[in-house]
């Protein structure tokens, strides 16, 4: 809301751009991405795919797609000055999302086009080859063979996934690959806008998605979910939380008014893993979780409908994709790539730096003082 000074904090309300990569209608909770609602693209299209759309804003055909599949796949490896920067920090105990950071910062400037293919060829890479040597592993070379999601199943494990954790992480990257004027695409469109690169953007937008207010959630929700360990236990372990003025990770979101799109569209890819294989009782538990959230919620904040958000669904179904919480929000960010590089695109095409005003608030008319006087 507006004050006296024009100041909208958080800027909720404020448009800062036009876009056609994806349309949030948080009154309907509806997310449209490039034309095609989230539910009728995710778990149909390959991430490939999905890249090509928001980029072009159409839907490669079968010469187009095989091309762009290889022209990512032939970029997927990582310079030595790379690897050496991940061998260094894993050495340190750096965590995953500084190391993505710092990685995705040896990303050879270029072309606008040639750094984002190879921002989102490389961030698998990076993830997985920096995940392996804090285990203490070797890193696994890309296959070029596979698809974009299954070789970064497949580097993290050195085994190739089977069909059903392929489809299900490929429902995930493009559900997540868009979302607005969301807080690090607003980044990434900031430092683009002043004619910066587009690698610069994306780190700074890795950054960005870092914080547990935006990519950093999934973890901490999952987390709560273990700690709770006996469906019986929820709801004591929920008011507390609540008690203590702290925030029920996955749940609430800025723009949505209603359920999250996105979370049905997890939901329902989760449901579908965990039926096929994985730990029924973390599923069933975790329903008991949202449920008992979603009551307390609406006591808590009455009025507001506070809803289950993406990162809750995020949490269960990479967690049955057996990728360790720390690779949560790296792995949002190998989605999400796909719509920060579209985003500056777009940026570039409107070539207006984004530089808006402050109030300020400080002292008036300061007059000097000598060191040895204050
Ligand atoms: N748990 C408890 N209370 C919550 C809450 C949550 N998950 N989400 C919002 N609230 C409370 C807020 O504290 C606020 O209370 P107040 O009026 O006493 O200050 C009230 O509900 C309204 O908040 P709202 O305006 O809807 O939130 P926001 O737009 O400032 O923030 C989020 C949106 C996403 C940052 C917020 O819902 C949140 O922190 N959620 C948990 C983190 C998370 O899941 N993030 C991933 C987002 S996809």
């Amino acid at each position: 809301m507006e004050d006296r000074a024009g100041l909208v904090a958080g800027l909720e309300g404020v448009v800062a751009a036009e876009t056609r990569l994806s349309r949030v209608d948080g009154e309907e909770g509806e997310l449209i991405v490039a034309g095609y609602p989230v539910e009728e693209l995710a778990g149909r299209a390959s991430f490939e795919e999905t890249v090509y759309l928001l980029w072009y804003d159409v839907l490669p055909d079968p010469e187009q797609l095989a091309s762009f599949r290889e022209e990512l796949a032939c970029r997927r490896a990582l310079s030595g000055a790379t690897m050496d920067l991940l061998r260094a920090v894993a050495a340190e105990r750096v965590p995953a999302m500084d190391a993505l950071r710092m990685a995705a910062g040896t990303v050879r400037p270029g072309a606008p086009h040639d750094e984002a293919l190879a921002l989102v060829a490389s961030l698998p890479t990076i993830v997985a080859a920096y995940r392996r040597m804090q285990e203490g592993e070797e890193p696994v070379e890309p296959d070029p063979e596979l698809g974009h999601a299954a070789n970064y199943l497949y580097m993290l494990t050195g085994e190739a996934p089977g069909e059903e954790f392929a489809r299900a992480l490929e429902t995930y990257l493009t559900t997540v690959s868009d979302h607005g004027m969301n807080a690090s695409t607003f980044a990434a469109r900031v430092i683009v806008s002043t004619r910066s690169d587009i690698v610069s953007a994306v780190v700074g937008a890795i950054g960005a998605l870092k914080g547990p207010l935006h990519g950093g959630a999934p973890g901490p929700a999952l987390d709560v979910v273990f700690e709770i360990g006996e469906a019986s236990r929820a709801e004591a372990y929920l008011r507390e939380k609540l008690g203590r003025g702290e925030r029920l990770m996955g749940f609430g979101h800025r723009i949505y008014r209603v359920r999250d799109p996105r979370a049905d569209v997890l939901a329902a890819a989760a449901k579908r893993l965990y039926d096929t294989d994985g730990d029924r009782r973390l599923y069933e538990l975790a329903l008991e979780v949202e449920q008992t959230a979603l009551r307390l919620l609406a006591e808590h904040k009455p009025g507001r409908n506070l809803q289950t958000n993406v990162e809750f669904y995020t949490a269960l179904l990479l967690h049955g994709l057996e990728l360790p919480t720390e690779l949560f929000t790296p792995t949002f960010a190998i989605g999400r790539v796909a719509g920060w590089t579209g985003h500056c695109f777009e940026q570039q095409g409107s070539d207006r730096i984004i530089r808006p005003q402050s109030v300020y608030l400080g002292e008036e008319n300061r007059r000097w003082v000598p060191v040895e006087e204050r």
